[in-house]
């Protein structure tokens, strides 16, 4: 047996994110921040800072433009430690680093720089940006091959790596040939970090403090500095809406893949929506047409038919929801419950095995394991103030065109008639019938008609042209 220690295994890097989120956005046409539209439900500051955590960003300064509250509390939401700093005046990217100089002066090991309104970037390839500081680069600039490289800065390499990259603007023609582009992200070694950054001047044709230059500055200094290359779809930034529904696209496509390698089956993958936190278990089958709002999860064995709408839902295992059914936030369908065609559930419990299979509203409500609920049953949850609650016990029947008036409660294995309008709570196997007595009146139709017809038979006799 032996006593030695285990080796001790490797520190983990500590890193500081730094996020520009001082963004204008002005060619979003909003009243909203840029950075605050939102990729499959979610803003891109939280797409962007979401994948920073899981890359291992141990600190996270976000840099918003002056009175952007809106923005800081969307990433105190996402990340509550966050620190948040305010660019007052915006002068290029190396300015807005800047602007978070307070918590650059804590050293991490890893700085990295991100830009908000760049939000697809994986948490992957924010861990092999930072991978060559641990290797003694001092700065790693994450590039791509631009199909067309208008408008980014080019990367000037030479035999000792990356040597400069050049603005569109400040390029000379040979320059602009180059067609490996600067994402814009950065990761830059933590000591060396505000001492760099604070050497960019703004001499340029824009006259901004270019964050780029950050490169220059270290070669100049005899220190290594790396490209790091990501798929062009992945660094996309987003500028208008046209981007914003690009990116939503690529977002829907990796949520798409994510799902079907996970088990599920989606019968026309391209035409389901998910959000980023839908979560879906295995051998759940998806028909054509399904959008899933925020806060869904689906559990295995469950189907959800076409043209269904989710949200803030929970989908117990076997259950089976649609066609066109529509669940909104606080719908909890138990297991092997039926949700059919034209069914709203909205903040709901349907217990196991419960069926409401056609036009039907169930809010603010209760419903029991094993009850039937029939077509075109409402429940009236709201009097113009307040809502209230239906519970309606196990084994329950509710007959089609029920008005239940909540608050109401319907015991265990109690009969609603159809038609009925339930005011007052029915005891449990009990029969409730709520609605006008039927009468019945012999032969009557017969001679309404036969009175009718001679009437209008008088009539044309007198005057054929008009009657
Ligand atoms: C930047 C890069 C360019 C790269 C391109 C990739 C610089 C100088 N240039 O150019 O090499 O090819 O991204 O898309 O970095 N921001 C602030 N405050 C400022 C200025 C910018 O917070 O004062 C934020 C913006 O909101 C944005 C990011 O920094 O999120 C980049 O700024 P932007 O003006 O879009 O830079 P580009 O001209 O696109
Ligand atoms: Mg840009």
């Amino acid at each position: 047996m032996s006593n030695a220690a285990a080796p001790a295994a490797p520190r983990a890097r500590t890193c500081l994110a730094v996020m520009l989120a001082a963004g204008e956005g002005t060619r979003m046409k909003s009243a909203r921040a840029k950075v605050l539209h939102e990729i499959a439900g979610r803003s891109m500051l939280a797409h962007a800072l979401t994948a920073l955590r899981e890359a291992g960003a141990t600190r996270v300064a976000v840099v918003v433009g002056p009175d952007r509250e809106d923005v800081a509390e969307e990433a105190r939401r996402f990340l509550p430690g966050a620190e948040i700093f305010t660019q007052a005046e915006r002068l290029g990217t190396a300015h807005a680093a800047l602007a978070a100089a307070a918590a650059l002066k804590k050293t991490e090991d890893d700085v990295v720089v991100a830009f908000a309104d760049t939000p697809l970037v994986e948490p992957a390839t924010y861990e092999r940006l930072r991978a060559p500081l641990a290797a003694g680069a001092a700065v790693a600039v994450l590039g791509f091959e631009a199909a067309d490289p208008f408008g980014y800065g080019r990367l000037v390499s030479d035999k000792d790596g990356l040597a400069a990259i050049r603005e569109e603007r400040d390029a000379s023609p040979e320059e602009r040939r180059i067609t490996l582009c600067n994402a814009g992200l950065m990761a830059i070694r933590g000591e060396r970090a505000l001492a760099l950054l604070r050497e960019v001047g703004n001499r340029n044709v824009k006259g901004e403090y270019y964050l780029t230059d950050v490169v220059g500055i270290a070669r100049a200094a005899g220190e290594r500095v790396v490209v790091v290359t990501a798929p062009e779809a992945e660094v996309m930034g987003i500028n208008d809406r046209a981007q914003l529904a690009e990116a939503e696209a690529i977002v829907q496509a990796r949520l798409r893949r994510r799902a079907m390698k996970a088990g599920v089956t989606l019968t026309a993958p391209e035409t389901v929506f998910f959000s980023l936190d839908t979560e879906i278990g295995s051998d759940v089958v998806v028909e054509p047409h399904v959008v899933f709002g925020p806060g869904v999860r689906i559990e295995s064995g469950a189907v959800v038919h076409a043209f269904s709408h989710l949200e803030g839902a929970h989908v117990a295992r076997g259950a089976s929801v649609g066609p066109f059914a529509r669940l909104r936030p606080g719908a909890a369908i138990g297991a092997k419950a039926r949700i059919g065609n034209f069914v709203e559930v909205k903040n709901a419990e349907i217990g196991p095995g419960a069926k409401a299979n056609h036009l039907a509203y169930l809010g603010d409500a209760t419903i029991g394991e094993g009850s039937n609920i029939g077509a075109g049953t409402i429940t009236c949850n709201y009097d113009g103030f307040d809502k209230h609650r239906t519970e309606i016990g196990k084994g329950a029947f509710v007959g089609t065109n029920s008005s239940l008036v909540a608050p109401v409660s319907i015991g265990e294995g109690a009969y609603i008639g159809s038609g009925s309008v339930i005011t007052d709570d029915v005891p449990a196997d009990a029969l409730a019938l709520g609605r006008g007595r039927q009468a019945i009146k012999q032969g009557w139709a017969k001679a309404f008609r036969n009175a009718a017809s001679a009437r209008k038979m008088k009539a044309k006799a007198k005057d054929p042209v008009s009657s």
